[in-house]
Order: structure tokens, then sequence, then C-alpha cells
């Protein structure tokens, strides 16, 4: 919501498809708010992308996991937890998470176990942040990261395709869990973006459709107030650019080989091109995550 609560929090990226840009904005984002405070990025994709992406494929392929920490209880948090050299530490995903996650699914309050396990202990004791990379599909460990945060964002790309996983998050996963916890979706976060927006692009439906969508993301508040501000153009602003008035803005998560490229060295963004006319939008969704939402 638009409350200027300061303090710690715990914020998952989601969506359900692939490719879309969870592991790199979780990651990203991670790496901002490690200027703000204490940072802890999760793993939970059984993929692990994020975990290797980072170098860290030893970690990946240890004998001990998450379900010690959440199901059997021999573990602590700290024998998983990493540190990086980008100011965040890792809680690394595993090759054995899909176990993990078959597991929770049988086990009493299986949903709740990486908030009484992780985030209750850690969040605002040692870590003042937590961002968890999600998986692309619905089941026990998205749901685990919605009871432990509480916070969402989603990252969205241009095509239909995205907007149908946008839809699904919120109908298969979102909603669902409302019925149990509130669960406040802090942004919708355009990436990916590489066209122009002055012609009729799939680039330019998703900005526009994103900042003219008066449906309900959160509890009385419209999509379009998601929006965060790099990524935001209001109706008057597209007569303009149509007209010729002003020239198209070219707003941001943009498409940069900087992005991908980053991650071939082990290194977020911030680390592997500290000048890239991108970190400017992950700095602002470390803001949003810091301010518990976007302030207008
Ligand atoms: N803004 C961007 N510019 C260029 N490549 C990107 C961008 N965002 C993501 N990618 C690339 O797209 C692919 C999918 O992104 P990823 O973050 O792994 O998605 P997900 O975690 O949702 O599956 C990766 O190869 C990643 O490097
Ligand atoms: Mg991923």
């Amino acid at each position: 919501m638009n409350d200027t609560t300061t303090g710690s929090r715990a914020v998952s990226v989601v969506i359900l498809k692939g490719g879309v840009g969870k592991s790199t904005t979780s990651m990203n984002l991670a790496r901002q708010l490690a200027e703000h405070g204490k940072t802890l990025f999760a793993d939970l994709d059984p993929n692990g992308h994020a975990t290797n992406g980072l170098g860290f494929e030893d970690a990946y392929q240890s004998d001990i996991n998450l379900g010690d920490i959440i199901l059997e209880g021999e573990a602590t948090p700290h024998d998983l937890i990493r540190p990086t050299d980008h100011r965040f530490d890792l809680l690394p995903s595993s090759d054995t998470l899909e176990d993990v996650e078959k597991d929770l699914a049988g086990a009493m309050q299986g949903s709740a176990r990486i908030k009484s396990k992780i985030v209750d202990p850690l969040l605002g004791e040692e870590y003042d942040y937590v961002v968890f990379d999600c998986p692309a599909y619905p089941g026990m460990l998205n749901n685990n990261a919605l009871v432990a945060t509480g916070n969402v964002m989603i990252p969205i790309e241009p095509g239909s395709s995205a907007i149908g996983g946008y839809k699904r998050t919120m109908e298969r996963l979102i909603e669902p869990a409302r019925e149990y916890i509130d669960v406040d979706v802090l942004a919708v976060v355009p990436n990916k973006l590489s066209d122009r927006i002055d012609q009729q692009t799939e680039d330019r439906e998703l900005i526009e459709n994103l900042n003219t969508a008066t449906y309900e993301v959160n509890p009385s508040q419209p999509l379009k107030e998601v929006v965060p501000d790099f990524a935001r153009i209001t109706s008057e602003e597209f007569e303009a650019i149509d007209t010729g008035e002003i020239t198209p803005p070219k707003p941001g998560i943009r498409h940069r080989s900087a992005l991908s490229r980053s991650l071939q060295h082990n290194q977020p963004l911030q680390d592997y091109d500290p000048e890239n006319d991108q970190i400017v939008y992950y700095e602002e969704l470390a803001e949003i995550v810091a301010a518990g939402g976007i302030e207008r």
C-alpha cells in the first residue's frame, strides 16, 4: 500500500511464467537493497539459475539443503547461507529442492515453514531485507514465499504470453493466498523493453495497458498505481507523443545484453557494469521495497 512504513521488509519476485525476468530482477533488486541495509537473497527456484549464475554451483549440489532447516529442523539458516562479493548474502537453491517441495506438501503448516524457520528469526534481526526468487509454477515453494513475505513484485514483458502469466499469477497464486493472508503487490515491473512506444508495438501495448488499468491489484488499489515511475506514462503523455509534441521516452526496464552477460560473469549488473543506464531502475525498485510501496 502507499504507506511510508520504514523498517525491515521481505519481498517475493513472482510470475507464473519462465524467462520473464524473476531471477534477473530479484538478484539486481537484492544488490541495490544491499545499499540500504543488510540483505539476504533467497533462491527458491529448484532450477537454481540464480545460485549457479552467481557461481555457487558447489552450494547447489551440497548435501545440506533447505529441507534440513525447514523440515527436519536439524540445521539452521546459517548452515546454508553464504556471503557473496556483492554485498548481499545468498540462501542458495539446491538440486534436491523439488523433493523438499514434495515433502512440504505433506507437512503440518507446510506453507509457513520458511516464514517460521527462516524469515521470522532473521528479518529485523540479522537482515533488513530478504528477497525471494521464486519458481515459475504454483506450489509449496511459491506458497511459502508468499506467506513468508506478504509482499510481491511481478516482472512482466511485452507480448501476450507474459500478460497471460501475470493473470495466472493473480488467479492461481495471489488471490487464493489472500483467503488466508494479506499479500501486497508492491509493483508490476515491465522488463525487456526493446521497442518504440510511438508506434503500435507490443512494448507500447504493455506500457499503455499497465498505465490505464483500473482493475484492482490490491484491495482498493488499481493496477496503474503500482507501475514504477520509470514506466509511468499518462494518457496525456501518450497523446503528446502521438501528436509529436514530446519525444517518446524510453521507459525501463530495457533489454540490455549486459544484463544477460553479467550472470555469465557471476555478477549483478551493479558490479559487472557500474555505469549501466538500467541500474537506476533497480535502485528505484529497492526504494519501493524500502518504503513498502510506490509513493506518489
Ligand atoms: N532486461 C533484460 N535485458 C536482457 N536480457 C534479460 C533482461 N531480463 C532478463 N534477461 C534474460 O532473459 C533470460 C530470462 O531471465 P530470468 O531472469 O532468468 O527469468 P526467470 O527467472 O523469470 O525465468 C535470462 O537469460 C536473462 O539473462
Ligand atoms: Mg529464474
